[in-house]
């Protein structure tokens, strides 16, 4: 009697965490962080922001403080609030990460429509990109203003960009033209991330790469809510289901608080459980200019192939 196939093994699931650091670059520096605030530089302007976990004392002196050109004074336990400028900043300036530029802006939600401390998984989706074979599908949803869909495209990906505000989509789509990626094969999809996760199932599309960095709670572009507790097992399952037979990866990040690295590597191991590969999870800082102080700000896990 023929054996059975043996059942593929689970992920390998990473023992420790792994803390991804992302230092200054020439268009970006934390400059400081402390007394529940950060200082940084996004190109030329400088601006504070606040952030409840830097309980510790500022390095640099209050006048080094008070010379940012902007400040963000919350309105709420939650991201509004508005922009107090000390200088005449414009209503968006271009900054450059290695290939890809974009344009920074002072959000009303204290963002400035790029999260500079994403760059630690900019770097590993670009070297994922380049590792394969030949061109890798790559779908990216909640992409936001496009930099991670960008990396991957100057990467030499086909790229699937989802997001549901059509304002976010239509900055995204003015960064590929800065990057000189207009031609690029790019797929710019204003649509909910989930809806569009069930049709391209039903559609028996597939993908090399998945990124997904999903807020706590949003909203699609027809007013359908997202809970991240509530939603993401069974996106994420979703997104296993799309995964191509050859796949390379599959990247979660989430800046919710109750949530950890090892929380989205158990669930990433449980969608994958028939894959092999490995998960790594962790935290994505931001690390100061002079010294080795850090501030975590997101969580991921990351499945990989091989
Ligand atoms: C935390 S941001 C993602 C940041 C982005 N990955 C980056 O690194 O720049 C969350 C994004 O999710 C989008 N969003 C919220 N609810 C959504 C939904 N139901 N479907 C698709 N996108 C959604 C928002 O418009 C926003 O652009």
């Amino acid at each position: 009697m023929p054996l059975p196939a043996p059942r593929p093994a689970p992920p390998a699931i990473a023992a420790e965490p792994c803390v991804m650091r992302t230092g200054s670059w020439r268009d970006y520096a934390l400059l400081d962080s402390g007394g529940g605030r950060k200082l940084e530089r996004f190109g030329p302007w400088v601006v504070t922001r606040p952030e409840p976990q830097c309980l510790w004392a500022p390095r640099l002196s209050s006048e080094a403080w008070s010379e940012a050109h902007a400040a963000f004074e919350p309105a709420d336990e939650d991201e509004a609030g508005r922009w107090k400028l000390h200088a005449a900043a414009p209503a968006s300036w271009p900054m450059t990460w290695r290939e890809v530029t974009f344009q920074a802006r002072l959000t009303a939600f204290r963002h400035l429509a790029v999260f500079p401390e994403q760059a630690a998984n900019w770097a590993w989706l670009s070297d994922r990109v380049r590792a394969c074979a030949a061109s890798p599908r790559i779908l990216n949803l909640f992409g936001y203003t496009g930099v991670a869909s960008l990396v991957c495209a100057a990467a030499g990906a086909a790229v699937t960009h989802v997001d549901a505000s059509k304002k976010a989509v239509g900055w995204a789509r003015e960064n590929a033209a800065l990057s000189g990626l207009a031609e690029a094969p790019v797929r710019w999809i204003c649509e909910d991330a989930r809806k569009y996760v069930q049709r391209e199932v039903r559609r028996g599309a597939r993908y090399e790469g998945i990124i997904l960095d999903p807020p706590k709670y949003g909203r699609g572009p027809g007013g359908e809510v997202w809970r991240l507790y509530d939603d993401l097992p069974d996106l994420v399952s979703g997104c296993a289901a799309l995964l191509a037979e050859n796949p390379s990866f599959l990247l979660l990040n989430a800046y919710s608080e109750r949530i950890s690295g090892l929380a989205l590597a158990g669930l990433l191991g449980e969608a994958l459980a028939e894959r092999g590969g490995r998960i790594d999870w962790g935290e994505l800082a931001l690390m100061e200019e002079a010294g080795a102080r850090g501030v975590g700000l997101s969580f991921f896990a990351r499945w990989s192939a091989g």
